[in-house]
């Protein structure tokens, strides 16, 4: 008889749900990609009801219910961090405890009730542990160090783990209010972007600069000689602000924060100024980043590292973790961020709680709801679309339009699990065409000019293009590292080649994602390179779509010239009427 266990993260942001049968992850989805809102940390219910229904079973039949991290100790923390700076803690206390009390401390409470199961199912898990099990147990690696660094979780910020046969141990800890994401996250703020969105922004706008401003940053976060990280408070306030995370010191240091919204344009001096301090947080984050991964290497001699936390979608940094430290490979649990708890939950449980065997790695990035195509003919026939069922033409005939240089919405299978989009909710051009970064930013996307665009390219063709560093083979397949392009291709390949001659490679293998795999060997025949430029599905500040009806929503409200839902092509213009759609 299987064993089904079910992870659950919530109540911080990007909540989620993943279901795990006999070892192996066979569902995982964000909240958001059902309730359509960006990061929704709320209780997972869609989420959680799809993964009992793509197994076929109920909540009766679920063995257990693991929770991946534990709500008392966090707000253990809470109470402590804000007793210890009163009375400036004092707003910040009264609308956290008004969360609290009224919401967060009774998770208990509200799984039972709103996902219908049993206390005496319920376990729970870490939060640190949840995201080292997500990507130490979700790895092909039997033994390997673990890293996992986040803003926080219930005091850690920051954990260093062995894994083996013998399960997930730790060797040190890091706490808060020395966090380097919380640090990222308040550079983040300072320069205008939304905290928890837009620290891939800051990743962007660093290649635009020069670490000028390091010996500032190393006053707010340094690495020390042990391997560790420290931060000085006086310049931050998340610790005791509901509204800040920067003090009047910090702005001595760096100026004027930059304007929400406001245009970045790194010609100028002031815009210059914000790229510099982008580069220099990203460049002393790395450094932390590699002091700590090294320190882990000295404890363990391990060959491999699996990484997770928030902090580890900076996938800039990621290559530099590889490239400085003596590990043979590296490994990034995809979601890496707190849905990914969901995952790490279920596998420490299955693991480590019932001892149980382990299963294969996590290969496959479609582990979300999927749409059959019988599904999808029968809402094209009630919204009276025209559509072409293309069957085994699908991959020629889109290859065909991006060739034709047609942008492209590509909707196949489940949707991805994690916040890239990885062939299966993708927008989709032609990446040697020199107009196209500019058409797909504002045409279809609506978003900052100045951040690129990832490729996609066919396993076994990424040598020709890119510089590939050893070890890199699984998170390069999830859009984890950032990598040069080869001199002589920048020029060819301007939608994707970021201004530092960089980009955020995504291999695709025919196993993990057959379809994609199809498209750019067609498009290779017709084009001669088997890559394509890859953005995710959906408009600025919108979550990915997860369903056909978002898909055609979204088709509807910008520039994208075709769609392809499962082997159905809609044209643009075939779309009269369809006015009345929405998501
Ligand atoms: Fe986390």
């Amino acid at each position: 008889m299987s064993t089904t266990i079910l992870g659950i993260s919530a109540q911080y942001h990007d909540a989620a749900a993943a279901l795990v049968r006999d070892g192996v992850v066979i569902a995982a989805a964000s909240e958001e990609r059902f309730s359509r809102l960006k990061h929704d940390a709320s209780i997972p219910v869609r989420a959680a009801r799809w993964c009992l229904e793509h197994a076929g079973i109920t909540m009766d039949e679920v063995d257990h219910v693991v929770f991946y991290e534990k709500p008392l100790k966090k707000f253990e923390r809470l109470i402590v961090s804000q007793i210890l700076h009163f009375p400036k803690s004092f707003k910040a206390f009264q609308r956290s405890s008004m969360l609290w009390l009224t919401d967060k401390l009774w998770v208990r409470n509200a799984l039972v009730k709103k996902l219908d199961v049993h206390p005496d199912k319920l376990l729970w898990s870490e939060h640190h542990l949840s995201h080292a099990a997500s990507a130490f147990y979700g790895s092909a690696h039997k033994e390997a160090a673990i890293l996992t660094v986040d803003g926080v979780g219930e005091w850690a910020s920051t954990e260093l783990w062995k894994g083996g046969p013998d399960g997930i141990k730790p060797l040190f800890q890091i706490d808060f209010p020395h966090s380097i994401g919380l640090v990222y996250s308040a550079f983040t703020a300072f320069l205008g972007f939304r905290v928890n969105n837009g620290e891939y922004k800051v990743m962007g706008m660093a290649a635009y600069g020069d670490p000028i401003f390091e010996e500032q940053v190393r006053k707010v976060i340094w690495p020390e000689e042990d391997g560790s990280f420290s931060v000085d408070t006086r310049y931050l306030c998340y610790h005791y602000s509901a509204t800040d995370s920067t003090t009047d010191a910090f702005e001595e240091l760096f100026g004027e924060p930059r304007y929400p919204g406001s245009n970045f344009d790194p010609t100028t001096p002031e815009g210059k100024r914000f790229a510099d301090i982008a580069s220099s947080i990203q460049k002393v984050t790395e450094d932390c980043l590699v002091g700590l991964a090294n320190r882990l290497h000295r404890e363990t001699g391990l060959e491999h590292l699996c990484l997770a936390g928030g902090v580890a979608l900076n996938s800039v940094a990621n290559t530099e973790i590889l490239n400085r430290t003596p590990y043979k490979t590296l490994s990034i649990h995809p979601a890496a961020g707190d849905a990914g708890g969901a995952v790490g939950a279920a596998l420490w449980a299955w693991n480590e709680v019932l001892g149980l065997p382990r299963n294969q790695e996590i290969s496959r990035p479609g582990l979300g709801r999927s749409w059959s195509n019988a599904e999808v003919a029968e809402m094209l026939g009630d919204l009276k679309i025209t559509a072409t069922d293309l069957g085994d033409e699908l991959a020629a005939t889109a290859a065909a339009d991006i060739a034709a240089g047609k942008v492209i919405g590509w909707f196949q299978g489940g949707f991805e699990w994690g916040p890239r989009a990885l062939g299966h909710r993708s927008i989709l051009a032609n990446p040697r065409d020199p107009d196209m970064q500019d058409r797909v930013n504002e045409k279809v996307k609506f978003r900052e000019r100045f951040r690129p665009f990832a490729p996609s390219v066919q396993a076994g063709a990424e040598g020709r293009y890119f510089e590939i560093p050893e070890g890199s083979e699984q998170p390069i397949r999830w859009m984890l590292m950032v990598v040069p392009v080869k001199e002589d291709q920048r020029d060819a390949m301007p939608a994707i080649t970021h201004i530092d001659g960089t980009a955020r490679i995504h291999v695709v293998d025919e196993a993990a994602n057959p379809r994609y795999h199809a498209l750019l060997t067609e498009l290779g025949k017709k084009t001669g390179h088997p890559i394509v430029l890859n953005t995710s599905f959906n408009l600025k500040g919108e979550p990915i779509v997860g369903s056909p009806v978002s898909a055609l929503a979204t088709f509807m409200r910008c520039g994208i010239d075709v769609l392809y839902l499962d082997t159905f092509r809609i044209d643009k213009s075939d779309m009269r009427g369809l006015d009345r759609v929405s998501d």
